[in-house]
């Protein structure tokens, strides 16, 4: 059984570390971004989009919460401040406000399918350099991203309760 086996079996969590959660997170935003996209041409598909596009934002403001509350403080203190992690900084910023502009919009909207492509130019440049810069750096490291993973699992599925909650909860009681 390797380390990181050895790890999950002892705290009966899953086998995900850190690096392979983001990298997970990673590939099911760029899948929305791809369903998206080949919805672009179709006529009547306003519906479809929109649930993609509430997906889209839900994943990234866990995404960005995750990497901004657990991922980004630990990695510093490990590798120290690279100069990829103030651009995430900014890009993060970047993507909020455009999640943001999203959320108040319809996808009748002139601007939508535009917005929704900058943010996936955004996302797609964050997760070529995260995965391509800082992910190898960490992997050398020989830092604990086993527990780290735990540790960002445990708080994925906080914030995506609340998440959920607070987009669907509003419906419920009619105050949405
Ligand atoms: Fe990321």
């Amino acid at each position: 059984m390797s380390r990181k086996q050895q790890h999950f079996a002892a705290i009966g969590g899953n086998e995900q570390d850190a690096i392979e959660l983001l990298t997970q997170d990673h590939n099911r935003v760029k899948d929305l971004f791809e369903k998206f996209e080949m919805l672009q041409t179709e006529e009547g598909a306003e519906s479809d989009k929109l649930d993609l596009a509430q997906q889209i934002c839900t994943e990234l403001t866990i995404h960005t919460k995750l990497e901004e509350e657990i991922f980004y403080p630990v990695a510093i203190e490990e590798i120290g401040q690279l100069d990829i992690m103030d651009e995430a900084a900014v890009e993060h910023a970047a993507a909020r406000e455009m999640v943001e502009q999203l959320a108040a919009m319809a996808p009748e909207d002139e601007c939508f399918d535009a917005k929704v492509k900058v943010l996936q130019d955004m996302v797609e440049q964050h997760i070529a350099e995260q995965e391509g810069k800082m992910f190898p750096r960490l992997q050398k490291n020989r830092m604990d991203l086993a527990a780290l993973g735990e540790r960002m699992s445990r708080r994925r599925r906080e914030l995506h309760f609340i998440w959920t909650w607070a987009c669907w909860a509003p419906r419920w009681t009619g105050r949405g």
